[in-house]
Order: structure tokens, then C-alpha cells, then sequence
């Protein structure tokens, strides 16, 4: 569910037409429902009602301070991988305690931040990690609550390149080797080992893959208790996939029915880590189209977003819905949306049946709340385009759009270069 919708031929967004936010600010721009990102959240968060829990928002999907506000207000905590993530979690006023840090490459001036503002919990993805953490809270004379980050060996059948729970990726520990690190971290005297956390997939649009992984680690649970070590939270990531195109992921109800299920008994805090589900369909990027070459031996629309503002379609060869602003007598069309940058793999839909868009109308590219504007780069020396919140009848800018001397902000030419 969210809140764009025509009315009288024109795409709203809750009660804003878009077109007048493309009056204000220009394109492109991200565009996020605020209304949306609330129902999302209150209708995840509601769905493991039954058990404690805490809903930590993957900042990596969205990192905009306000849509970590809003998430925060609502209760919710973060899911970090970076010292910048942790900046932007404590800026936007998320509580410490309920930050779970993740991250096969966690450097030791990021642990210390994460310490010093004591966040809840480290998932740790190696061994050699446990011995770091361990060596830097020992110097600042704290203890860090840890988690090992169990790699279950579990398919999650999703794109290669989002799929982290096999044993051939890079994340987390060997399930077979986990009770040795744990055994290991217990011996260590600056971690509190308290977790157990998995993260499988992405984009997954299954649950049994979610409940293989369950009953992985609550069987690695009980060995860990046996042996004296107290679990007293179970992580289990994120990756609930979303509606791009065709797809019929599981509703949050049926995902946690299903976990909540096999958790029965299980004396501890579950930890969701859900990223694109909460914002993935809660924002669109609004494009305007600048030139057509129809006719040849391939239709192209060419707009003003490229590969920079939105990699997915690039990268992943993700679909994208494309919905006119203003809904017109389109014939449909085979035809590409590419960008301005000089790349042939810079397209937004490649080889489509599309309203055949034509220069001056604007397009929304859908489904672009998650991953959208937190991958964009400035490739090309292209100023990253503006963030917009809608609230009910109003609007709001959340983060301006760059301009040219952002672009070269904190560069300088040596002297033997400037005579
Ligand atoms: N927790 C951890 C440890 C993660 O690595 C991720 C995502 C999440 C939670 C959130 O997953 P989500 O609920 O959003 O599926 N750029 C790709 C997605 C990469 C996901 C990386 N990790 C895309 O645009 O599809």
C-alpha cells in the first residue's frame, strides 16, 4: 500500500500534486510519502507484536536524517555498517540502544565511536573481529555487547549480487565455526556475548528461506546455552522483499506469523533489520524527458536522471515501474529510458512497453524509496539531486539538491601546479 494515485488525470503524492513540487524545486528529485513510511513501519512493527522485539531500519536503504527521524519517532532503532551511518543514526536522534552494528569491514575508529555512544549490540563477522573489538574496549575500559554474525549457509534465491547467507559470500561466520569463536569470545574479557545474528538476502520474496535460517540459529541457540553462554538476543536481519513489478512477496503478517511460530519458548529480543520493505515503495524519483530518438533501430527517451541518481537498473538490471506525472492519451511504445551519462549501460528500463513519453512530460520512476538516492554518486560531475518529504497537503525539502561548488568542495591544486 501507499499514497501515490492520479486524481483528475495527475499523480499525487498523499495531497500534493507532483507537478507542483516539480514546479518548485526542478528535476530530478526524490520524492518520499511520509504517510507511507508511517503505515509501513507501524504494519511491520505490528506484525511480531506478540514478541519482544526491536525494529532496527537498515540506514543503508535510505539515509536521509528525516526518514531516520520519522522511523525514530515511530520507535524504531538502526541498523548501521559505517561511522557515518552511526553519525547520521545519533544526529537524526536515534537511541544508542537500540543501534545494532553489521559490517565485515568495521575499522577500529568506527568501533571506537560505537562504543563511546554505547549502541546495543556489534554483530561481529570474523574472528579476527572478535580479538579487535575485544582490544579496543579494553582501552576504553568498557565491555561491548557482541553478537557472532552466523553465515547459515542458506540459498535465499535472490540476485547474485544481494545474496549474503551462502557460505560462498563474504559475510558472517561458518555456522560449523561458530562455537569455537563463540567459546573464544566468552574467554574474552571486554565482550559481553549476548547475540546471535544472520542476515540472508535481499529483495527475498519467500519466507522459508527466513525460517531455514530460524532454525539454524536457534539450534546453534541451545548448543551456545549448554555450554553456558546466555543468548539473550536473536538477530535476524533483514531482506523482506517488495512489489517492483510481478513480484508477490510475503505480507509482514505472514512473515512474522511464520517466525513468531518457531519462536514460541524462546526466552529472548528478536531484532528485525528491515530496510526496503519499509521504504522502498514510499518514495519515487520524478524525471523529466529532455530529448526522443524514436524511429531507429531503437526507440531511446532520453531524461534528465541517469545511472548516477539510480544504479539499480544499471547494476542489477533491476525493473522499475514508470508512471506518466500527468496522465496523457499515451500509445505504448517498445522503447528504453536512458540518462545523460556517458555509459550505454546508463538506463533507467531497457526494451520496454511504455507510454511513448515525449520531451517536457515528466516521468515517475517507482518503487525507488530503497537503495535510490543512498547509491547515487556524483559520476559525471553531476550534482546529486534534492530529497522531498510530502506530509498530507504539504511539502518539504529534506536535503536541497548539490551545487557546483559542492561538487569540488575540500579539493585544491598544489602549488606546482598553479603557476
Ligand atoms: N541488514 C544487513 C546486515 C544488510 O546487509 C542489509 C542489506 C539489510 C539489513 C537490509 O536489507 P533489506 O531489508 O533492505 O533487504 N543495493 C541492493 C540491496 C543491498 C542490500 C544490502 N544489505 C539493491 O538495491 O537491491
Amino acid at each position: 500500500m501507499h499514497h501515490f494515485h492520479y486524481q483528475s488525470g495527475e499523480l499525487y503524492c498523499e495531497n500534493v500534486p507532483v507537478r507542483k513540487i516539480a514546479a518548485k524545486v526542478g528535476t530530478p528529485f526524490y520524492l518520499y510519502s511520509a504517510g507511507t513510511l508511517t503505515h509501513h513501519y507501524r504494519v511491520f512493527n505490528a506484525a511480531f507484536a506478540e514478541f519482544p522485539h526491536i525494529v532496527c531500519f537498515a540506514v543503508k536503504a535510505n539515509a536521509n536524517l528525516s526518514i531516520l527521524r520519522l522511523f525514530a519517532r515511530l520507535g524504531a532503532g538502526a541498523d548501521i555498517v559505517s561511522g557515518g551511518e552511526l553519525y547520521r543514526a545519533l544526529a537524526a536522534g536515534v537511541d544508542p540502544g537500540k543501534i545494532v552494528y553489521s559490517g565485515v569491514g568495521k575499522k577500529p575508529e568506527e568501533i571506537k565511536a560505537a562504543l563511546k555512544a554505547n549502541i546495543l549490540l556489534f554483530n561481529l563477522e570474523s574472528s579476527q573481529e572478535l580479538e579487535e573489538i575485544n582490544r579496543i574496549a579494553g582501552r576504553l575500559k568498557l565491555k561491548a555487547r557482541v553478537a557472532l554474525r552466523i553465515n547459515p549457509d542458506i540459498d535465499a534465491q535472490t540476485h547474485p549480487y544481494i545474496s549474503t547467507g551462502l557460505k560462498k559470500n563474504k559475510f558472517g561466520i561458518d555456522i560449523e565455526q561458530a562455537l569455537d569463536d563463540y567459546c573464544r569470545a566468552r574467554d574474552l574479557p571486554h565482550l559481553d556475548v549476548v547475540g546471535v545474528a544472520c542476515h540472508i538476502g535481499s529483495q527475498i520474496t519467500q519466507v522459508s528461506p527466513f525460517v531455514d535460517a530460524l532454525e539454524r540459529l536457534k539450534e546453534l541457540i541451545d548448543r551456545l546455552r549448554a555450554l553456558d553462554i546466555q543468548i539473550r538476543y536473536l538477530d535476524l536481519g533483514g531482506g523482506l522483499g517488495i512489489q517492483y513489478h510481478d513480484e508477490a512477496p510475503p505480507h509482514p503478517d505472514e512473515y512474522g506469523q511464520q517466525l513468531l511460530e518457531r519462536l514460541k519458548g524462546l526466552k529472548c529480543t528478536l531484532i528485525l533489520e528491515p530496510g526496503r520493505v519499509l521504504v522502498g515503495n514510499a518514495g519515487i524519483l520524478v524525471t523529466k524527458v529532455l530529448y526522443t530518438k524514436p524511429g531507429g533501430a531503437k526507440h531511446f527517451i532520453i531524461v534528465d536522471a541517469g545511472m548516477n541518481d539510480l544504479a539499480r537498473p544499471s547494476l542489477y538490471g533491476s525493473y522499475h515501474g514508470l508512471w506518466p506525472v500527468v496522465e496523457g492519451a499515451h500509445p505504448q511504445v517498445k522503447a528504453s529510458i536512458v540518462g545523460p551519462i556517458c555509459e550505454s549501460g546508463d538506463f533507467l528500463a531497457k526494451d520496454r512497453l511504455m507510454p511513448a513519453f515525449a520531451p517536457g512530460e515528466m516521468v515517475a520512476v517507482m518503487s525507488a524509496g530503497a537503495y535510490g538516492f543512498s547509491m547515487s554518486s556524483n559520476y559525471n560531475a553531476r550534482p546529486r539531486v534534492p530529497e522531498i518529504l510530502v506530509q498530507d497537503q504539504d511539502f518539504y525539502v529534506i536535503r536541497k539538491r548539490e551545487t557546483y561548488r559542492q561538487l569540488i568542495w575540500g579539493e585544491s591544486i598544489p602549488d606546482f601546479l598553479k603557476s
